[in-house]
């Protein structure tokens, strides 16, 4: 067995799937396009989106010549609020995107509902969330059809990479054929991602951590290493070269060795957003929520400031390792948000939401000497914090 297909029965195994129903791709996004695609998603139609998600999802949507529509999110749980979504609906709409924020499923229930009335697709955005689960179910088993990534900063890395599950046969199917037409990554391209991947787990980031990211980025934005948005994405409409790509052997490899530990990986996670919640609680800050209805892995553990920047400025100076998404409700976008169909006003919750949250990182490589000192760092500036959401809606 080649490693593409090794890695195929691998997510397979975890997701209690047939191989037959899984399909990879050089990124998560080109996962979402392929969906789309094989769903005859295009020119006319129009797909419902949370309005605090990563540009590349949008991107998607409109080079299949469909609009995005922008649902404001609940600030309690970051995702989209149920509430807010039956009145976009048009008998152009033809599905909902959901996403598992930070590593919380949605309340899929409400959704389902509004899906079945209107006769919509659901497709599962499980970027943030591979071994998530709601009411017991395992992400990828709600919608019709589901995507993940294993960029950097996903459950699990393989560098850069995506994958597709569809439990339907025919929509397997069709996904499976269009597979088939994925550009090969070059030699050059396997050969470049391999070497990151090295560089990365070889590298301690604790003192690098600031220089490192900002070097990947402005590598990554000219087009000088796989990153994980090429200048074009950020820019406007423009599907950038090579888009449509399926995944490398070295990608297939690292995935099935990432799968191996997942299990170990997502116990780290827990124990550090149990510690960070037990920490955060003795500097008077709100809990991150969790519902009965969901388990949340922990992707990130979110906090809030009052000064964004000035914040993160204070955190590189100290070399202290904190995440900057969802930095708003089109990351990384800043402006030009029509652009992407959005208008400025649509989503203020997420807006609001999007200029105060900061993260705290649970990665496998971040131990929790890492998390106590960066805990020791937001003590120290405890106030330049905010205490919760509601906090933040006011400021
Ligand atoms: C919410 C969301 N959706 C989609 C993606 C795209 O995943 P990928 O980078 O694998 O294309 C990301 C990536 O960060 C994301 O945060």
């Amino acid at each position: 067995m080649n490693p593409l297909s090794k890695y195929k029965k691998a997510i397979g195994d975890y997701v209690n799937l047939d191989p037959k129903h899984i399909s990879l791709y050089w990124k998560g996004r080109v996962g979402l396009f392929a969906i789309l695609e094989a769903m005859g998603i295009g020119a006319g139609d129009e797909v419902i989106i949370p309005g605090y998600t990563c540009v590349v999802v949008p991107n998607a949507i409109l080079y299949r010549g469909a609009q995005p529509l922008y649902v404001d999110i609940d600030p309690a749980t970051f995702n989209m609020d149920t509430s807010k979504i039956e009145s976009l609906i048009s008998p152009k709409t033809k599905a909902i995107i959901i996403q598992n924020t930070f590593g919380l499923s949605p309340d899929f229930d409400a959704i389902q509902g509004i899906a079945r009335r209107h006769d919509l697709k659901i497709i599962e955005d499980n970027t943030h969330g591979f071994g998530s689960s709601y009411k017991s179910q395992l992400a990828g088993w709600l919608g019709d059809a589901a995507f993940f990534s294993t960029q950097w900063n996903k459950p699990y890395s393989t560098g850069i990479g995506g994958f597709v599950i569809a439990r339907e046969n025919a929509l397997a199917q069709q996904l499976l054929e269009l597979e088939n037409t994925l550009e090969k990554p070059s030699t050059a391209k396997s050969s470049m991602l391999a070497l990151q991947m090295r560089l990365r787990k070889m590298m301690d980031y604790t003192g690098l951590y600031w220089p490192a990211v900002k070097t990947y980025r402005w590598l990554s934005k000219r087009n000088i290493i796989s990153g994980s948005s090429a200048g074009e994405e950020l820019a406007g409409i423009q599907k950038p070269p090579n888009y449509w790509m399926g995944s490398s052997k070295v990608q297939a490899k690292e995935g099935i060795r990432q799968l191996r530990v997942f299990s170990e990986n997502l116990k780290h996670r827990r124990r550090l957003a149990n510690y960070y919640r037990s920490a955060c609680h003795n500097i008077g800050l709100a809990p991150v929520f969790e519902p009965d209805y969901a388990q949340h892995i922990f992707l990130k553990y979110p906090f809030f400031v009052k000064d964004r920047q000035h914040f993160l400025d204070l955190a590189s100076k100290d070399n202290i390792r904190l995440g900057e998404w969802l930095s708003s409700p089109i990351h990384p976008i800043a402006e030009n948000w029509d652009t992407w169909a959005y208008k400025k006003g649509t989503c203020p919750i997420a807006e609001k939401i999007s200029q105060h949250l900061l993260n705290l990182p649970t990665d496998p490589d971040v131990s929790l000497k890492e998390a106590g000192r960066i805990m020791d760092f937001l003590k120290k500036n405890r106030k330049a914090l905010l205490a919760n959401v509601e906090e933040v809606l006011r400021f």
